[in-house]
């Protein structure tokens, strides 16, 4: 049965009940569905969106502009050059005429306080398409993923994130485990655990769903019966790249590779929100390998391009989740 979401931001995970998340998700393999069958569904042919970015994309901003075009919407991109916004308009006077000319807004960038305040002055559905703390839509295509592998429902598998374990993308993992009653673990170096506070709240979330939450240090404790070794970039967009250095100190440890999923269940999945540092074929990788010697850095070749991976069906069902997203909240 459909919930109704319609007139909703969608800015984290928090804020959606479990139905409500797996109507979504729901909604999403059907959208995948249709596509795949040729079934025509330009629903929202009366709607336009527009897509605010201040940080860089390939899959979230193309997810957008395929799913609206898909669902008959206009499309306006603003990248960061291109809009007054903060330089010689504030953020709620944007708002506020964006929200008179369009039905919905997508946001990426820093602050999550940016995004909730879009919501605030606009008036309409705001939809998180990446902040400094939360990477919403991208939840609803990992589990839509997840579910593809192992079933509709998830409660009990357990998804490990390799790494940066307070980055945007593992706050988000998280939330949606706790929310979905899987088992979380969070596998990283004390230095970058998740805040106290988003434990508290997930801790609370898991005690209602029967959720499991873990953190460790150890690898080993991590793909110990693992179902999902999930990993992300070791330095996230916006953090400074002096860092580096201090980074890959850090994570090495926790790099994805062939010896990690082997300690895993044989049925394992690999998945990664993407772009990933697998080899050095990009500016950033091939520096890296000049100045520290890695050929890979979060995830190797033997994983990125074995059989346990599921990254590239991952990026595709972005494109069918956002369009759940943006139907059942623009319908
Ligand atoms: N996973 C993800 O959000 O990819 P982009 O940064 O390319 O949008
Ligand atoms: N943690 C990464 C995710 C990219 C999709 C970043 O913020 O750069």
């Amino acid at each position: 049965m459909g919930l109704n979401i319609r007139g909703r931001s969608f800015l984290t995970l928090l804020d959606y009940t479990p139905e409500e998340i797996e109507y979504l998700i729901d909604l999403g393999a059907e959208f995948k569905r249709m596509k795949r069958c040729g079934v025509e569904h330009k629903w929202l042919s009366d709607k336009q969106i527009v897509l605010l970015f201040e940080k860089t994309s390939t899959r979230t901003r193309c997810s957008f502009e395929v799913g609206a075009r898909d669902l008959g919407m206009g499309v306006t991109f603003l990248d960061p050059g291109s809009s007054q916004m903060g330089k010689k308009e504030s953020l709620a006077d944007t708002a506020k005429v964006l929200g008179r000319l369009y039905d919905g807004i997508e946001y990426r960038g820093f602050k999550q306080s940016v995004v909730e305040d879009l919501a605030k002055y606009s008036g309409v559905p705001v939809w998180n398409g990446l902040t400094d703390d939360f990477h919403p839509t991208q939840m609803l295509a990992d589990m839509l993923t997840a579910r593809e592998e192992f079933g509709r429902d998830l409660r009990g598998r357990k998804l490990t994130f390799f790494g940066d374990a307070r980055n945007n993308v593992a706050n988000s993992l998280m939330v949606a485990c706790a929310k979905l009653g899987l088992h979380y673990c969070a596998c990283g170096p004390k230095e970058l655990m998740p805040s106290e506070a988003l434990i508290e709240k997930c801790c609370a979330i898991a005690a209602e769903t029967g959720a499991e939450l873990e953190f460790t240090d150890d690898p080993a404790c991590g793909a110990r019966d693992c179902d999902i070794l999930y990993t992300d970039i070791w330095l996230s967009m916006g953090e400074p790249a002096e860092l580096w250095e201090q980074r890959i100190a850090l994570l090495r440890p926790y790099q994805v590779n062939g010896a990690l999923i082997a300690q895993a269940k044989p049925t394992a999945i690999f998945l990664h929100c993407l772009p990933a540092f697998h080899d050095r074929n990009t500016t950033v990788g091939e520096e890296i390998y000049e100045r520290f010697g890695l050929e890979a850095m979060e995830v190797t070749d033997e994983v990125f391009l074995g059989p346990q991976a599921r990254q590239f069906r991952e990026a595709e069902n972005r494109m069918h989740t956002i369009k759940a997203v943006l139907w059942a909240t623009l319908q």
